[in-house]
C-alpha cells in the first residue's frame, strides 16, 4: 500500500509538485455512482497503490447545470476524500463534452462535417473550435474550477480538455470559415499572396474577394491541396487557440501546478504535436494497442518513443492506456496474463514517469462500458485487479527511476504537416502510404533493438549518428539545407522515395525532383515509375567492401539474391553518388535503384522503392555501419530499453513470447528485489515477462 506518492519531494520544473514516486491510477468517474460507492473506490486504491487519478473530465453538464450556474458539491466531496487518502489529483476540465444546454442555446457552434452534416448532441467533443460562445463559456468554467480548486494541497497537474482533434476535427461550419478567412488574411495579407502561393491560376480558382474564400468543403472534383493544407494548419491552430486560453486562464488562478492535455501521439493526425508540445508544461500521451496487430507491442512502443520526442526527452505521463481489452475498435481482443504489466513497462522504459489507465471502475451505462478498467465488472476477485495491485507494488519500488532519460543515437523524422499534404487525393500512387513507411523502418529499427527518436526536419539532428526519412514528402527549403549540413557535418542520412517532392504549400520544387537534397544525396529523380497493384521489381546490390559480415542475401559461392520491393521506382539522375542497389527488371530495369554519397563528412542514402521487409533489413545493415551504429542482436519480440540515471542505468526487458529469455543480464530487479551479480548467475526472464534492472551506468 503506498498512500500519496510524496516520500522525496521533487519540485524540478516541469514534474509534478511534490511527486517522487512514479504516479499509478486513472481516469475516475464518481459522478457516475452513487456516494456510498465512493469510500470503497477509494480503500481500492489504495489497496492497489494508486497515488493519482484524473478527474472531472468529461463533467461539465454536472458542474454548471445552466449557464453561469456552478455545482460544485459532489466534486469537493471527492477531492476531500482523495486528499484525506492521500491520493493526488489530476483534475480535468470538462470541455470536451459541452452540456446540452450549451447546443441548445448557440446551436450554430455545432460542427459541419465536410459534406455538410451538421452533427447532433448526444455524444462528446462536438463543437466548433473557433466559435467565440465556445471558448467564452470554456474559458469561464476553466476559470471557476482553478479559482476553487487551484490551491489545493491535494492537485499535482491540470488535464485541460480530452484528447483535442477527435472525434472530429475540421469543422465547415460558417463561423469555421469566417474564421478560416481571418486566419487567411493575417497568414498572407492579400489576395494576390493566398492566389500565389495556392496557385489559384491552375483550373481558374482565382480569388477577387475575401468574401469568396470558403472552406474546403466537398467540390465536385479534388480540392486545390494547397487550401485543404492550410485548412489543416488552421484547425489546428483553432483547436491549440482553444487549449492555450483554457491554460492561460487556469495559470492565473493556480500558480505552480502545472498544465497538460492528453495528445495521441501517432493515432490523432488533426494535431502538430511539435507545435503543442511546445505549449504543455508536461506532456501527456493516451494509448490502445491495435488489437487487430499481434504485434501491436511495437506500435506501443514508437507511440512512445514519439512522445518522448515530442516532451523533448524529457519525462511524461502516460494519461491513459487499458489494463484489457478497449470496445472500440472491431474485435476488442483482451490482453494475456501479464501483458497489461509488460505495456505498461515498456511505457515507463520508454521515458513515463506516470503510468495510467482508462479508467478505474466500469461503467455500467452509456457508450464505454464493455471497456476494460482497473476496477473491472468482476471486481476484486478478477485476474485483472489482481494483476492491477501487483503492477501499483511494483511501480512503488521504482521511485529512484524518476527523472532518467533515455538516449537514442538514430532519429526518425515525423512532420505532421508533411503527412497531411502527402495524404490529399491524386498523388502518384494510392500505395504511397507515409504512415506505411514510417512504421516498417520503425519496425525494423525496433527488430534490431536500437532506441529511436523521433525528429522534425528542421531540429537539430547533430546528435544523431544516423537519421532516417521514410516519408518527407513535403519538405521546406530550410529542412532541406538542415539534413544537408546534418550531412556534411558527418551524419548519415537515409532517404525514402516520394521525399523532398513539395514545399510548405504543397508546390513541386523546381528541378527534378529531389533538387533540394541533391548535394546530400548525389542524386535527382528524372521521373517516378509507381508499379502496379502487386507488381514486384528486384533489385541486385553491390558486393560491400569491408564488411566483416556478408549480405544475408548471400548464399554459399552463389551471388545474393536481389532485394525484393513493390509500390514505387524512380527513374534516378546520379549527381555524384555511387551505386549500390540496381533494378534488375521492372520499368527502370538496369537503372540505379539504391545510391550512396558521401558529402562532407557524411553520407546520404537514397532508396528508390519499398523493399520487402527482409530487403530492408539488408539495406540498412549497411547503412548502419556506415552511421556507426551496432544492432542489439536480441531475441525476436524480446524489447530492451535503457534509462539513464545520475548514478545507476535502468535496463526493462519485456518478453513478448512465451518463453523464458537469458540475456545475462545482471543488477538488482526493481520489481522483486532479485538480484544477479555480474559473472555470477542472470536474472532470466520469464515467458511474457518483465524486468527493471538497476545496473551500473553503461
Ligand atoms: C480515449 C478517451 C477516454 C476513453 C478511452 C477509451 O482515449 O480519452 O475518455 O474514451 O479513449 O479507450
Amino acid at each position: 500500500m503506498r498512500p500519496g506518492h510524496d516520500r522525496t519531494p521533487v519540485h524540478a520544473p516541469g514534474w509534478l509538485p511534490g511527486v517522487g514516486a512514479v504516479s499509478y491510477g486513472g481516469d475516475y468517474n464518481p459522478e457516475q455512482w452513487p456516494e456510498e460507492v465512493w469510500a470503497e473506490d477509494v480503500a481500492l486504491m489504495r489497496d492497489a497503490g494508486v497515488n493519482l487519478v484524473s478527474i472531472g473530465i468529461f463533467s461539465w453538464g454536472l458542474l454548471e447545470p445552466s449557464e453561469g450556474v456552478y455545482d460544485f458539491g459532489w466534486l469537493d466531496r471527492v477531492i476531500e476524500l482523495l486528499h484525506a487518502n492521500g491520493i493526488r489529483v489530476d483534475l480535468g476540465t470538462p470541455t470536451a463534452s459541452p452540456p446540452a444546454w450549451f447546443f441548445d442555446a448557440y446551436p450554430h457552434t455545432r460542427v459541419v462535417s465536410r459534406d455538410g452534416t451538421v452533427l447532433g448532441f448526444g455524444s462528446r467533443g462536438l463543437v466548433c473550435p473557433s466559435s467565440a460562445e465556445y471558448r467564452r463559456a470554456a474559458t469561464a468554467i476553466a476559470t471557476q474550477l482553478a479559482r476553487r480548486y487551484g490551491r489545493h494541497p491535494a492537485l499535482a497537474l491540470w488535464h485541460v480538455h480530452n484528447e483535442y482533434g477527435v472525434p472530429v476535427s475540421e469543422d465547415y461550419s460558417a463561423t469555421s470559415a469566417a474564421a478560416f478567412r481571418t486566419w487567411l488574411q493575417e497568414r498572407y495579407g492579400s489576395l494576390d499572396a493566398l492566389n500565389a502561393v495556392w496557385g489559384t491560376a491552375f483550373w481558374g480558382q482565382v480569388y477577387r474577394s475575401w468574401d469568396h474564400v470558403g472552406v474546403p468543403a466537398l467540390a465536385p472534383s479534388v480540392v486545390n491541396p494547397a487550401h485543404r493544407l492550410d485548412f489543416a494548419r488552421f484547425t489546428d491552430d483553432a483547436l491549440l487557440a482553444c487549449f492555450v486560453a483554457e491554460r492561460d486562464a487556469i495559470r492565473a488562478e493556480s500558480p505552480g501546478i502545472p498544465i497538460t492535455t492528453n495528445f495521441m501521439a501517432g493515432a490523432c493526425h488533426s494535431t502538430d504535436l511539435w507545435r503543442w508540445a511546445a505549449e504543455v508544461d508536461v506532456v501527456s500521451n493516451d494509448h490502445y494497442l491495435t488489437a487487430a496487430d499481434p504485434r501491436g507491442h511495437v506500435g506501443l512502443a514508437m507511440a512512445a518513443d514519439l512522445t518522448r520526442s515530442f516532451a523533448g526527452g524529457k519525462p511524461w505521463i502516460l494519461m491513459e492506456h487499458s489494463t484489457s481489452g478497449v470496445n472500440w475498435q472491431e474485435r476488442n481482443v483482451a490482453k494475456r496474463p501479464g501483458e497489461m504489466a509488460r505495456n505498461a513497462l515498456s511505457h515507463l522504459g520508454r521515458g513515463a514517469d506516470a503510468i495510467l489507465f482508462f479508467q478505474w471502475r466500469a461503467s455500467r451505462s452509456g457508450a464505454e462500458k464493455f471497456h476494460s478498467a482497473m476496477l473491472p465488472h468482476a471486481g476484486t476477485g478478477s485476474r485483472v485487479f489482481r494483476e492491477v495491485r501487483e503492477l501499483g507494488a511494483g511501480l512503488a519500488g521504482l521511485d529512484e527511476v524518476l527523472g532518467s532519460r533515455v538516449e537514442a543515437d538514430v532519429a526518425i523524422l515525423w512532420d505532421q504537416q508533411s503527412f497531411w499534404a502527402q495524404d490529399l487525393e491524386w498523388r502518384p500512387s494510392v500505395d504511397a502510404r507515409h504512415r506505411e513507411r514510417v512504421d516498417a523502418f520503425y519496425d525494423r529499427l525496433w527488430r534490431d533493438g536500437i532506441t529511436v527518436d523521433f525528429a522534425h526536419p528542421e531540429h537539430d539532428l547533430s546528435r544523431y549518428k544516423l537519421v532516417l526519412a521514410p516519408a518527407s514528402y513535403l519538405l521546406t527549403a530550410r529542412a532541406a539545407e538542415n539534413l544537408t549540413a546534418y550531412v556534411a557535418q558527418g551524419g548519415t542520412l537515409l532517404t525514402s522515395f516520394f521525399s523532398g517532392i513539395v514545399d510548405e504549400h504543397d508546390r513541386v520544387h523546381t528541378g527534378p525532383h529531389l533538387s533540394v537534397l541533391r548535394d546530400a544525396l548525389g542524386v535527382t529523380v528524372e521521373e517516378f515509375l509507381p508499379l502496379r497493384a502487386g507488381e514486384r521489381v528486384h533489385v541486385a546490390l553491390a558486393p560491400e567492401t569491408g564488411a566483416e559480415v556478408p549480405d544475408e542475401g548471400h548464399e554459399g559461392t552463389q551471388p545474393p539474391a536481389p532485394v525484393v520491393a513493390d509500390v514505387w521506382a524512380d527513374d534516378l539522375t546520379l549527381a555524384g553518388a555511387e551505386v549500390v542497389g540496381t533494378y534488375t527488371d521492372g520499368p527502370a530495369a538496369g537503372r540505379p535503384a539504391i545510391t550512396r554519397h558521401r558529402h562532407g563528412a557524411g553520407t546520404g542514402w537514397y532508396l528508390s522503392t519499398r523493399p520487402d521487409a527482409d530487403g530492408l533489413a539488408r539495406v540498412l545493415r549497411r547503412v548502419y555501419r556506415d552511421a556507426g551504429v551496432t544492432p542489439a542482436g536480441l531475441p525476436e519480440d524480446v524489447e530492451v530499453v535503457r534509462r539513464r540515471g545520475a548514478e545507476a542505468d535502468f535496463v526493462v526487458v519485456a518478453n513478448h513470447t512465451d518463453k523464458p529469455v537469458d540475456l545475462g543480464l545482471s543488477g538488482v530487479d526493481l520489481l522483486t528485489g532479485e538480484t544477479a551479480e555480474p559473472g555470477r548467475g542472470a536474472l532470466t526472464v520469464a515467458g511474457g515477462g518483465v524486468r527493471v534492472v538497476r545496473t551500473p551506468r553503461a
